[in-house]
């Protein structure tokens, strides 16, 4: 999700006006895919996104998402941006939107005759774009290639629904410099995929990948739910185990976020199908085990790779960073988004294009912003998504350090007195300045990230926040 794409956070933390108003909801913890987290954005004044984009250093080398929220058939258990379309007619007329929102970005980015933009990363994400034609998949591509210079070591990767993929597709994939792909396998129980309508046979994800080995795209991830209705620690074995038997790169397994009060068609899961939080946890804590065991090795929050893939190398040099679609390896400091809901993250702050379709399409075609949200970076921002990401990412920070480098002061008192009790319980360690989480501390990553955030509410006790508030 690859996360979720725009993986966006899934597991809200209510304002606490909401959960005072509606105890029953679990309090649930930031995914940290940005920091400050989209429950901080706000609506933004006139032109200030386009202002941000202005301030992109000619240099920098960008990350590119495309949304593509179609989907040809709605999953129970979906937390993405999406829209259900019985016919191409819309995700045609989106896709014309979108090159037009690409061109007038482009109009903006190469305004002082700037030489073509670097771009080292694209993703295409949704929703499925897996939906689009061939043809249409080539005609963005063919935007984005003649007006960046794409380079030669960019990843370019699409997120992949199997039940939407032709061999076509995969050929387009392939000669457009695709070289990464996501998979939604989710689980492969059969009671599990009809709790969830989400019907796919371990046959067809065998000729998706036939497709994949045919055109040499030889990166494939596989994203993995648990906590879905149904499952227990043996149906979520056998998952892993076919899982691993086709030896994908990468293993994402994400905690299912349950939010039918956010996503209404949530209600067709069955609730007394879903297993509890302890169960949830026996399950990552022993599908991590088992993935282990057959090599694949731990990064960050829910992911896995194989030994030598890149976000492991990056991982041990420091350089692994978290963004909207989970992971990352990619070396650009400013991602641009294009699309209906998409997130771009700017040197000023982080933006958010409207998520009403109509809205988006209407001000493209005007010629205006479809930015609608967003949240300006202050330098305590800076030094906090710092201190998160470091622990997001490599389970340790030294606040001190870090807040040296980036010249902001700041009295850590708070703070630490919350890492000596997590200390204390054993959920942390302490190097000199360095504060590291341990094996029993993982479970509560999020939780523990929460000391950071400024804008979580302090008003619990850390260790009460870890056992009581986190998600596995
Ligand atoms: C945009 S979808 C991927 C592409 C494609 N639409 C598909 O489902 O195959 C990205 C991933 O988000 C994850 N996801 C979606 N809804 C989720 C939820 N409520 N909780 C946890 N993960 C979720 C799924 O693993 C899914 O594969
Ligand atoms: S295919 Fe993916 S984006 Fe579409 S409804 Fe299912 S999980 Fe959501």
């Amino acid at each position: 999700m690859t996360a979720l794409r725009t993986k966006r956070e899934l597991s809200p933390a209510p304002r606490r006006s909401d959960s005072a108003s509606q105890p029953e909801r679990p309090k649930r913890l930031p995914r940290y895919t940005s920091y400050p987290t989209a429950l901080q954005f706000g609506p933004l004044k006139a032109d200030q996104a386009r202002r941000w984009l202005d301030e992109v250093p000619e240099q920098a080398p960008l990350s590119l998402y495309f949304h593509i929220p179609y989907c040809d058939q709605l999953c129970w258990f979906c937390g993405c941006y999406t829209h259900i379309s019985n016919h191409y007619g819309p995700v045609e007329k989106y896709l014309s939107v979108l090159i037009e929102e690409l061109r007038q970005a482009v109009a903006r980015l190469f305004s002082d005759e700037v030489a073509r933009r670097k771009v080292s990363h694209i993703h295409f994400g949704g929703g499925s774009p897996t939906l689009l034609k061939a043809e249409d998949f080539a005609r963005l591509m063919k935007v984005v290639s003649e007006t960046f210079d794409i380079l030669p070591d960019a990843e370019i990767a699409v997120e992949v629904d199997p039940r939407t993929l032709s061999a076509e597709k995969v050929r387009t994939y392939a000669e457009q410099g695709v070289n990464r792909v996501s998979m939604g396998i989710q689980d492969f129980n059969p009671r599990v995929q009809k709790a969830i309508n989400r019907i796919q046979p371990a046959a067809l994800i065998e000729e998706c990948l036939g497709w994949f080995q045919d055109v040499g795209i030889s990166k494939i991830n596989f994203d993995l739910i648990y906590g879905l209705p149904h499952q227990t620690l043996d149906s979520i074995r056998e998952t892993v185990m076919q899982s691993i038997s086709y030896t994908p790169s990468r293993i994402a397994l994400f905690g299912y976020a349950h939010v039918p009060w956010l996503k209404k068609h949530q209600r067709m899961i069955p609730t007394e199908a879903l297993p509890d939080q302890a169960l949830r946890q026996q399950m990552f804590a022993e599908a991590s085990a088992q993935l282990e065991q057959c090599g694949y090795r731990a990064i960050g929050l829910d992911h896995f790779a194989r030994p030598g893939d890149p976000l492991l190398e990056a991982r041990d040099r420091g350089r692994l960073k978290r963004n909207f679609q989970g992971y990352t390896n990619d070396p650009a400091e400013v991602l641009i988004g294009f699309g209906a809901s998409a997130i771009s993250s700017l040197p000023g702050g982080y933006v958010q294009n409207t998520t009403d379709m109509k809205d988006y399409q209407a001000r493209i075609l005007a010629g205006r912003s479809a930015a609608r949200r967003g949240v300006g970076l202050r330098p305590r921002d800076l030094l906090m998504r710092t201190i998160i990401s470091d622990l997001m990412c490599m389970f340790e920070v030294n606040p001190e350090a870090r807040a040296k480098q980036l010249g902001v002061t700041y009295d850590f008192g708070r703070e630490k007195a919350g890492l000596h009790r997590l200390i204390c319980a054993g959920y942390m360690c302490q190097d000199g300045d360095v504060y590291r989480i341990t094996e029993a501390g993982r479970p509560y990553l999020r939780a523990i990230c929460t000391l950071f955030d400024e804008y979580f509410p302090q008003d619990s006790d850390i260790l009460h926040r870890c056992i009581h508030e986190s998600e596995g």
